[in-house]
């Protein structure tokens, strides 16, 4: 089964709302060499959602957060609901991701409702897994990220499950530049999906997009996204510049 390519611009906490009109304008004015059977989206700043939702609006690259709350609405300061998102014209959300696990207390059951927040809303969840340098080296990628799946979707319905994108990040690989070779992505990737495969059945598992993430760019995205479970990439640093997040886009068939 084909899944469609989905490229996707972690702009984490970064740039300017100028910048991040100019960068989003770049994206688009640059589509010319992306092909329409890959999905794209952007992801910036809450504060700067609006700016860039009018600038990619209409276009090929669809709008997403970093982050939601799972709650609907009410005394939740300094949260944003998935409501909220759609309603400024988000598609798509970032749950779980690693640096959010690590400095903000994100735990599984957290990722687990904000996903389920995110579906009820409409909107594509890309939920992030992935083990640190330390955990590999004691030889546990597999035990760990197996973990954080079942932990963070295992309680999804089938229905629910099939709307979802995972990312796979190694977190040793994230705004290292040490990017894992595309035998070591591969290998975690292949063992997710046979994992979903067990957990979710083989339709829900041949459907589900799973994006690589850590150090992507340019010069090493062909070989990444040629691997036959890397379905994607979820981009950090090379997102912030329209170049070379075209790049990795154009990279993508
Ligand atoms: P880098 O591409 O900067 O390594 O970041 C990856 C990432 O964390 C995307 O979510």
């Amino acid at each position: 089964m084909s899944r469609k390519p989905f490229i996707a611009g972690n702009w984490k906490m970064n740039l300017t709302r100028a910048e991040s009109v100019a960068l989003a304008q770049g994206v688009v004015n640059g589509l010319g060499g992306v092909s329409s059977g890959v999905e794209l989206a952007i992801c910036p700043p809450f504060v700067y959602l609006d700016a860039v939702a009018a600038v990619v609006k209409g276009s090929q690259v669809g709008l997403g957060a970093q982050n939601l709350y799972f709650e609907g609405n009410g005394a939740f300061t300094g949260e944003v609901s998935a409501a909220m998102l759609t309603d400024i014209g988000c598609r798509y959300v970032i749950i779980g991701h690693s640096e959010r696990r690590a400095l903000l207390g994100e735990t599984d059951s957290v990722v687990f409702k904000k996903t389920r927040a995110a579906l009820a809303a409409g909107l594509t969840p890309i939920v992030c897994v992935g083990e640190t340098l330390e955990q590999r080296e004691q030889g546990k990628t597999s035990e760990v990220v197996r973990s954080q799946f079942l932990g963070s979707l295992g309680e999804l319905t089938a229905e629910e499950a099939a709307r979802v994108v995972l990312a796979y990040e190694p977190v040793w690989a994230i705004g290292t530049g040490k990017v894992a070779t595309p035998q070591q992505a591969e290998e975690v990737h292949a063992d997710l999906r046979q994992l979903i495969t067990s957990h979710f059945g083989q339709a829900i598992a041949d459907g589900m997009r799973i994006q690589y993430g850590g150090s992507v760019k340019p010069d090493n995205a062909k070989e990444l996204l040629g691997q036959p479970n890397i379905d994607g990439a979820l981009v950090g640093g090379a997102s912030l510049k329209a170049e070379s997040f075209l790049g990795i886009a154009a990279a993508a068939v």
